[in-house]
């Protein structure tokens, strides 16, 4: 049996799928990490601290599996959806009493923008307190900055497109008060409506905005965010406060 085994995992097919033997050594642990597609997302090495689930909460992976959630129910939602005054509330009427499980996607779609706003958030907050926007991360806490607003963006545009009065009259005021910003507010109020009050013109930068230009911007914004993590060397758990935790488990 154990020859049998032997001659398996010294097969070609065997060392075409596992490049690296058992890891028992430091080299086979890091070849382990650098050619499974999903392991090598995280560095070689990380901190013992940052692998705690209190750490970080999970709250970045979180927030990255709402956009996931986000941008599959949202291109569902598009296939009943067409952004006009004349038909964009009966779309949505229609999309909640007759498309089966229409009134799922669009409830999924609006309780997991709700839930990423909230854990971005709480994960800037967690971010914050770890003190993890310090160099060398702090281009990283930028990226997470824009990454904020991109969110927020994303949840405002989409509030207008049910069309329905909750819409029109948080619109109406979301860009009244963008409108009081000093110097530039006149502007941007007139090109985010797309004249000087909420019509067919507004509804249809929002939607643009909403379906096209944000995501895409966030998808590519946290590409760039994971990709840095991962080259700052992992989540961030500064060396002093490792030390006592090494001299707990030495002790136990
Ligand atoms: C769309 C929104 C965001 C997504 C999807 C996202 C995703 C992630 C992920 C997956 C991680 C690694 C795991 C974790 O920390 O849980 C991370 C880490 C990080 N994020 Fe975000 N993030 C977002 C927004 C933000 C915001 C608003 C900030 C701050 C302004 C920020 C700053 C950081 C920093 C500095 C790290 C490194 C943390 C460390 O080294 O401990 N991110 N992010």
């Amino acid at each position: 049996m154990s020859s049998f085994i032997q001659s398996v995992t010294q097969s070609r097919v065997w060392k075409s799928f596992f490049r690296h033997g058992w890891p028992d050594d430091e080299l086979n642990r890091s070849l382990i990490m650098t050619t499974n597609i999903f392991f090598h997302l995280h560095p070689v090495k990380v901190s013992r601290r940052s692998l705690k689930a209190t750490y970080s909460f999970g709250l970045g992976i979180i927030a990255t599996i709402l956009f996931l959630i986000l941008t599959v129910t949202g291109t569902l939602i598009m296939f009943y959806y067409v952004p006009s005054t004349e038909s964009a509330y009966q779309n949505i009427v229609h999309l909640q009493t007759r498309v089966p499980y229409g009134q799922l996607m669009r409830n999924m779609h609006r309780w997991a923008a709700h839930a990423m706003v909230l854990v971005v958030v709480l994960h800037m907050a967690r971010v914050f307190y770890t003190g993890a926007y310090k160099p060398p991360r702090e281009f990283n806490w930028i990226v997470g900055v824009v990454l904020l607003v991109l969110t927020l963006g994303a949840s405002f545009t989409g509030y207008l497109l049910p069309w329905d009065q909750l819409s029109f009259w948080a619109i109406t005021v979301g860009t009244n008060i963008a409108g009081y910003a000093p110097l530039i507010g006149d502007d941007l109020r007139f090109i985010l409506l797309g004249g000087v009050e909420v019509g067919q013109n507004a509804l249809t930068r929002f939607y643009a905005l909403h379906i096209m230009v944000i995501p895409l911007a966030l998808a590519g914004l946290v590409s760039l965010h994971i990709w840095r993590v991962r080259k700052d060397g992992g989540l961030a758990a500064q060396q002093a406060a490792e030390e006592p935790l090494r001299f707990e488990q030495e002790d136990a």
